[in-house]
């Protein structure tokens, strides 16, 4: 199929198109090619500017670009110009107005490769395609009634023959042209400087970007969108419009977000003195997209998820989660907009960065410890076991088949820990300066992590490279830490030990350079002054020890006892710490350490011992009743912050206690986590009672709001934990609430009851909001994370539900990655059910959404960490996705680095 080709025009590649620019190219007869940091070259040819027409009347995409090239003096004089196409048909290709020759043109990829250029030139082209069939949701789409694009990484292919590469920025004029009925609105990145009518039907929009920018930076959409305005002036006195635009249905759910926007834009100023820099910034919903939200220039699209906001659509987790994603999208308008990536490898030049400020801004506006808390948790869910599996990676990756694969929780999470790190080495002063540093330097540039590296050299004054291995070594170190007190001359040693075990293509690892915060209790429980060698005076605070040898000691002078040592504080690195803490430590830290993220890692610790010797069928002594007390402790504590005794009252999940087995029985993790939730439930049934029946008055998201539905919510999960008892609370507290949070938190409890009347509500929750996209995702991710007998066979059911589909990202995730990731006790079913639910579905999914396909695929590349039978049913579903013709590139190269035959 050659969609719309007219007759009159040639169009190069007719016969064979969809071999070659087809997207995600078939795999079945060639290996397809590593991409290796090593190869870097810089571009043949510079863009100067491009003139896009972009015309969605009629039922495909026809687009006309005009490129003004010249030839880059930094590369070599005879390499050819090279164009980038996928998924089009190229109509027409001309060089300074002569027409080309298509057999000439085309290298293995599809790329179109262009010998003896003139040093400067103008390549036009013609190209087509139908947006309806473009299922993979990268380059130009459609998305409900609208059409959208997303470029990163490497979309902006599939819209125009383009060097598709962020080294190469231009200033992009775009012409936008559609029906007025259906596309009242015409926005692309910059500001609009013409608009008007063209005939009897269509009318069209010229937007101009004055920043130079790399193609993947690139957006347009076009479509019948209701808009909310507000104004932002900045710190110099420029105002700025806020522009949000969403399907009309979902008008009236921006405010949230727009408020939160305006925090972020004022954050930014305060905090590292920087200023947005065009007239408009626009922010567009868009129902089907493969990731969270994309910081395109002056235009960033977001998933629904991740900026509609009601009570009765959306979680206080989705406000939470709302206000740091508009965050990060903002915060790239420097970090990755302003200054770019010279490569895809230096992804974590802008993600890393970038998290980490959104993750500063959530700090700055909430709570400081509890915001540690989730980031630390989310890195060892998420990221600790991808460092430890099959597709570990240094957060720069040196090689990648396909760079889609790479947009993962090592370049994002531990990325922005590395970025902590410098943060927690400089001070927070000159950390600053070193990033002004860095974006003054290379303001309009494509930057390597080198460069941010030499900036924050410069600016601490700071030898950093060895600190550089954190970019390059994969795998979490592990720190070994022991300790001596001597009595006699009123010292106190720490001796640390650090290593990091091997991964794929990385045998021997070198020591790195470690910032591990530390600090000393006394018997009384108050911090013990102490003093270093190096120090005039002792005292207490929190000193920051730096590990650069495999093994150092490190001397406290003056220490009138032996202390408790508080270990890792604020989780200073990414690393496993372990230190031989006995129960009682762990309680008296739990006590009384003035660090409240480490108190709370003491509690965690101790559930962690505790559920381990349960799940291993060693229950250790006392260990429920320590745990008991402790949980007594923070319900009782007077005026602790109430959103930290939740984060106190909830164990460690089962993904975090397989992260501590050899071989991971998810079944017995799962169910000796539902023992101990059972006692405690039981033990402590009257102040869960309590906290239960705390009703707070009309919803508001408000923190002390939310820390309290939350604590009420553990009380509801608590009570029903083991027994039914408590179910009419649940079903009550469903019927009755005014906000999804409290919903959700009951449909939750009912979900894993057999009893008719929670069945009966569970579809009665559904037929209630059913044309609420948003909530029917929690409705299923719900139901894929219940706990019944038959859970496998229900998913398998639900996704012959009318309202299931995998055509839709968040619904594919909700049922499926929910699933697969977060309910592990079923998802290992012994008979290896749940293996083949997903396998098959992965294999459905990949024709179409290939970067979909791939992240769903991911929970079976942790095979090797189960016992044989279990490692024998995932290999078989990923053997049996191998074997499957016209892979993607994205689904080839997780499977087969997940069964190691490729590395
Ligand atoms: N740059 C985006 C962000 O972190 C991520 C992103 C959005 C993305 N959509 C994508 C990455 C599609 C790859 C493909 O904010
Ligand atoms: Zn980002």
């Amino acid at each position: 199929m050659c969609s719309g080709c007219p007759d009159q025009v040639s169009c190069l590649f007719h016969t064979d198109h969809h071999t070659i620019f087809n997207s995600s190219a078939p795999m079945s007869a060639s290996r397809p090619q590593t991409i290796r940091l090593r190869d870097y070259q810089p571009p043949a040819f510079l863009v100067e500017r491009i003139h896009l027409r972009v015309d969605l009347s009629g039922g495909t995409a026809q687009v006309d670009a005009t490129l003004d090239l010249h030839r880059n003096p930094a590369a070599d004089n005879d390499a050819p110009l090279r164009l980038d196409a996928e998924f089009l048909d190229l109509e027409s290709l001309t060089l300074d107005g002569a027409e080309l020759e298509p057999s000439t043109l085309r290298d293995e990829q599809g790329t179109i490769v262009l010998h003896d250029v003139p040093q400067r030139c103008r390549v036009e082209s013609v190209s087509r395609f139908d947006p309806a069939a473009n299922t993979a949701l990268s380059g130009l789409y459609r998305s409900g009634g609208m059409f959208c694009t997303q470029c990163e990484a490497e979309g902006f292919r599939r819209i125009t023959p383009y060097p598709d590469r962020p080294d190469v920025l231009a200033p992009f004029t775009t012409t936008v042209v559609a029906d007025r009925a259906t596309c009242p609105v015409l926005l692309s990145n910059g500001d609009c400087i013409d608009r008007g009518a063209l005939d009897a039907e269509r009318h069209y929009a010229v937007w101009h970007d004055p920043f130079p920018k790399p193609s993947y930076l690139f957006a347009l959409v076009a479509g019948d969108l209701a808009c909310q305005e507000a104004t932002f002036v900045t710190a110099s006195g420029r105002e700025v419009a806020l522009h949000f635009y969403v399907e009309p249905e979902n008008a009236g759910r921006t405010e949230h977000a727009l408020a939160a926007l305006q925090r972020a834009m004022r954050w930014d100023e305060t905090h590292y003195g920087l200023e947005y820099d065009l007239d408009t910034y626009m922010v567009v919903a868009v129902g089907d997209f493969n990731m969270g939200a994309m910081e395109n220039k002056g235009l960033n699209v977001f998933n629904t998820q991740f900026v509609l906001a009601s009570p009765d659509t959306a979680t206080d987790a989705d406000y939470e989660n709302i206000e740091a994603v508009i965050g990060h999208e903002y915060f790239h308008n420097w970090t990755g907009n302003r200054v770019t990536c010279r490569d895809w490898f230096q992804l974590s030049l802008k993600e890393g960065l970038t998290v980490f400020r959104e993750h500063q801004f959530a700090e700055a506006m909430g709570s400081e410890a509890v915001q540690r808390i989730g980031q630390v948790r989310l890195l060892r869910t998420a990221q600790f076991p991808e460092d430890a599996g099959p597709m570990s990676h240094p957060v720069r990756p040196d090689s990648y088949v396909e760079i889609n694969n790479f947009y993962t929780a090592t370049v994002y999470a531990k990325g922005a820990e590395v970025i902590r790190m410098y943060h927690t080495l400089l001070g927070d002063d000159a950390f600053r300066r070193g990033v002004q540093r860095y974006l003054q330097r290379h303001d309009g540039e494509a930057a390597t992590i080198e460069d941010f590296l030499a900036a924050m050299e410069e600016a601490g004054g700071l030898d950093l490279q060895q600190f550089a291995l954190w970019y390059t070594q994969a795998g979490t170190p592990r720190i070994e830490v022991e300790d001596h007190y001597d009595a006699e001359h009123n010292t106190y040693t720490l001796i640390c030990r650090q290593s990091l075990p091997a991964s794929p293509g990385q045998p021997h690892k070198d020591p790195m350079h470690i910032p591990l915060a530390v600090g000393l209790l006394g018997r009384d429980g108050r911090p013990l002054a102490a003093r270093r060698p190096d120090e005039s005076t002792a005292h207490a605070h929190t000193r920051v020890l730096e590990l650069r040898e495999p093994e150092q000691h490190f001397v406290f002078e003056q220490c009138p006892e032996r202390p408790v040592p508080s270990l890792l504080r604020g989780f200073s690195a990414p690393v496993k710490l372990h230190y031989p803490y006995t129960d009682d430590d762990l309680g008296f830290l739990l006590a009384h350490d003035s660090d409240p993220f480490a108190r709370w890692e003491a509690g965690q610790q101790l559930a962690l011992r505790v559920l381990l010797d349960e799940a291993q069928g060693t229950p250790r002594p006392d260990g429920i009743e320590r745990l008991e007390e402790a949980f007594r402790a923070s319900l009782e504590a007077p005026d602790t912050d109430p959103a930290l005794v939740a984060e106190a009252l909830t164990l460690p999940g089962e993904t975090y206690l397989a992260e501590q087995m050899d071989v991971v029985d998810p079944q017995a993790i799962h169910d000796a986590r539902q023992r101990v939730r059972a006692i405690l439930g039981e033990a402590l049934e009257g102040h869960w009672l309590i906290l239960h029946s705390q009703h707070s008055g009309p919803w508001h998201y408000e923190p002390d709001e939310v820390a309290r539905r939350r604590l009420r919510n553990l009380a509801l999960g608590y009570l029903n934990a083991g027994s039914e008892r408590h179910l009419s609370r649940a079903l009550e507290q469903l019927e009755r609430s005014d906000n999804l949070t409290d919903r959700l938190a009951a449909l939750a409890v009912l979900a894993d009851s057999p009893r008719a009347e929670a069945e009966q509500a569970v579809d009665a929750f559904y037929q209630r909001w059913s044309d609420e996209p948003l909530v029917v995702d929690k409705w299923f991710r719900t139901q894929a994370l219940a706990d019944r007998p038959d859970t496998v066979y229900r998913v398998h059911q639900l996704t012959e539900h009318p309202d299931f589909t995998l055509d839709n990202p968040n619904r594919a995730r909700a049922l499926l990655g929910a699933f697969a990731q977060g309910n592990p006790a079923h998802f290992h079913s012994p008979d290896g059910s749940g293996y083949r639910l997903l396998g098959e579905h992965v294999l459905r999914l990949d024709p179409n959404n290939p970067q979909l396909a791939a992240r769903l695929l991911a929970p079976l590349a942790q095979w090797r960490r189960y016992n044989a039978s279990r490692r024998h049913a995932m290999r078989e579903q990923l053997e049996r996705i191998l074997e499957r013709d016209a892979l993607s590139k994205d689904v080839y190269e997780v499977a087969s680095k997940s069964l190691g035959a490729m590395s």
